[in-house]
């Protein structure tokens, strides 16, 4: 069998979660259109979609909202530890650690069933957006509000990022369709990983961990906060011609753009690119969407390159007020939808993951001892 450098094209699994198809630029979730889904459907359906397999019903939908709402404090040990974190941490960093952290203080620790790990990823669920947003009021020296249980995933980060204040209607929407399309991405980097370290039968809280770390790097999760980073320094629409030709004549890659999949547009860019164009009006400030357009416009002219998920995303966190560095924890709020309906779905017909290398090094030398190296 040769290489596949990077796995490409390589069929790991068997799923019956996600289709993404590369080519005619669709993302499914559970036999569900991305359209459909942003369109019509909440982040808590989706979860429940992804778990269970199908749509809840009314009662099995406020069941998961409850869950959520119940659950979404995180234990007194884990909010002291953080206070004694360094300022500076990584958002990302912080995430990984409290995360890994939350496995001692889990009910079900120890459990390893699909019971026990649809308990666990609900907690989980609802706890990580409590660590993103507690970080940012902890070291900005913000106030640390009680989560309300009938807050949604999104109107309850928000409330909680702000300390406190309800978040408006406009905001909580396109916050929530983000989370939707964000939730699921069939066998990404992070999900791999996730799904390798459950085939050990290690816990739900390592796997998620693992997935954590996976997602920062800036090849994956790390590209919309890349993106607003470009946005800034360009600053306005008159400099991005001669900003981005540089970029292409000194080979720097265009963060947002290009994907292992996607041989056309990615179908999330659609709805976050519409989503960044109808907040810039709302606040009456266009140029990052404009900035944005036109960036896509001559990656497409010049290196035939589309935009995905990580490029509109940047601008939209942007103008809902939410600092850079949070970008990627949003991503990781939502895919922990998806990274939990994957760890499920592998525990249910486990083999360990274990593949092979193909070794290219020497096999016939001889021990020299120290001395006579
Ligand atoms: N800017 C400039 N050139 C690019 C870009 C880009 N963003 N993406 C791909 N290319 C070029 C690349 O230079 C290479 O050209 P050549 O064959 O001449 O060397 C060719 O396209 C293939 O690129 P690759 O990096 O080998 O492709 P890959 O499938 O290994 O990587 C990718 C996919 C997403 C890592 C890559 O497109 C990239 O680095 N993009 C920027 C980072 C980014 O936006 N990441 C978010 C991905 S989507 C959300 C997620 O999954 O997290």
């Amino acid at each position: 069998m040769p290489v596949k450098r990077g796995l490409e094209d390589v069929i790991a699994a068997e799923s019956s979660i996600c289709k993404v198809d590369g080519n005619k630029g669709r993302l499914i979730y559970r036999g569900y259109d991305i359209d459909d889904l942003a369109e019509h459907s909440t982040f808590e359906e989706v979860v429940y979609l992804l778990w269970f397999g199908r749509l809840p019903d009314k009662a099995e939908l406020e069941k998961l909202h409850k869950e959520l709402g119940a659950n979404r404090r995180i234990p007194e040990e884990v909010v002291k530890m953080m206070k004694q974190w360094p300022k500076e941490a990584v958002p990302m960093e912080v995430l990984r650690t409290a995360t890994s952290m939350l496995s001692m203080y889990d009910a079900d620790s120890h459990e390893n069933d699909r019971d026990a790990n649809v308990r666990k990823a609900t907690r989980l669920t609802a706890q990580l957006p409590t660590i993103v947003a507690y970080w940012d009021c902890i070291r900005s020296n913000r106030e640390l509000v009680d989560p309300k249980p009938d807050h949604s995933t999104a109107a309850s980060f928000l409330h909680l990022l702000h300390s406190g204040k309800e978040p408006d209607e406009v905001s909580v929407k396109s916050l929530d369709v983000a989370l939707i399309l964000h939730a699921e991405h069939e066998l990404n980097a992070s999900t791999f990983a996730a799904r390798v370290a459950a085939a050990t039968l290690t816990d739900m809280h390592s796997a998620v961990t693992a997935a954590i770390g996976t997602l920062k790097g800036p090849l994956h999760g790390g590209a919309n906060q890349e993106v607003i980073k470009m946005l800034l320094e360009i600053g306005e629409l008159s400099k991005v011609d001669s900003y981005i030709k540089k970029m292409f004549e000194d080979h720097k890659k265009l963060m947002g753009f290009g994907h292992r999949v996607y041989k056309v547009q990615d179908p999330r860019a659609f709805h976050l690119r519409k989503m960044s164009d109808k907040l810039g009006r709302g606040a009456g400030e266009t140029k990052w969407y404009e900035m944005s357009a036109r960036i896509e416009e001559l990656a497409k002219e010049e290196k035939g390159l589309n935009c995905n998920v990580d490029f509109y995303s940047a601008s939209v966190y942007y103008m809902l007020g939410i600092p850079r560095d949070l970008f990627t924890p949003i991503f990781a709020i939502s895919r922990m939808s998806g990274w939990a309906a994957h760890i499920l779905e592998q525990l249910e017909d486990n083999r360990l993951i274990r593949p092979e290398g193909e070794y290219v090094g020497k096999t016939d030398l001889k021990y020299v001892a120290i001395e006579q190296r």
